[in-house]
């Protein structure tokens, strides 16, 4: 997979050099391209941003440089006429919110590229061009407001990176996990058996896998009752 990253604060991704993503990295099955937006200004003072049409607060995102940016990272490679168009995603508080839904959808994909605005969003003129080369997709974290794309798609990147076949060692892992099943992990324990006082539940050390399983479920259920009641309707 590749995933092409476009921000003016290139030195945030500095972080998926390190853990599973890096060796993914390394390794080749992850293709990453973190590009500086002010590279692709023309003007002294590299200006990517100015005052929003119609006043308000804050500043919005110039679509000069993000053309000639989504330009470079969409046309740097000689695709497949038959290939799907890769999928740019905008991260936004304003977009659909990410669950673990979309990055199975968006690790099944072969080029992603992640738009990072900062200020009060991008221009809405790059969305709507952007659309008409790629499939766009206008991602939020969650119901609270970022200063900007970045750790967002840091954190989309880590939950789609590590779907990406052979990325994760042991694929068993991938799917007993909260989320995949709808509910929320069983909680777990290793040795040793008591530590200060605590017990493991006696049931974990039966060796008897179909009451172990059935512990597990009962677990998860209990636990996504208590704390996220909204996901079992
Ligand atoms: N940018 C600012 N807030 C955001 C959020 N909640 N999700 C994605 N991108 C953002």
């Amino acid at each position: 997979m590749r995933i092409d990253i476009v921000t003016i604060f290139p030195e945030f991704f500095s972080v998926l050099d390190v853990s599973l993503l890096g060796k993914a990295r390394t390794s080749g099955l992850l293709r990453l391209g973190v590009h500086d937006l002010r590279d692709y200004t023309h003007d002294r003072h590299r200006t990517v941003d100015d005052t929003p049409y119609g006043g308000g607060a804050g500043m919005v995102m110039r679509p000069e440089p993000w053309g000639e940016a989504l330009d470079d990272v969409l046309a740097s490679e000689q695709r497949d006429p038959a290939a799907p168009l890769p999928v740019v995603v905008f991260p936004s508080p304003a977009g659909e919110v990410f669950a673990q839904t979309t990055a199975r959808e968006l690790a099944g994909e072969e080029h992603l590229v992640f738009a990072c605005g900062r200020y009060e969003g991008i221009d809405q003129r790059v969305v709507d061009h952007t659309a008409t080369r790629a499939r766009v997709r206008e991602i939020s974290l969650g119901d609270y407001v970022l200063n900007g794309g970045e750790v967002a798609a840091m954190a989309m990147i880590e939950a789609i990176g590590r779907l990406v076949p052979g990325v994760v060692g042991n694929p068993e892992s991938l799917t007993e996990e909260s989320h995949e099943n709808g509910l929320l992990e069983y909680p777990s324990y290793t040795k040793p058996a008591e530590w200060r006082g605590l017990t493991v539940p006696p049931i974990l050390l039966s060796g008897n896998h179909g009451a172990i399983a059935q512990w597990r479920h009962g677990q998860q259920v209990e636990r996504t009752r208590r704390v996220r009641p909204e996901l079992l309707d």
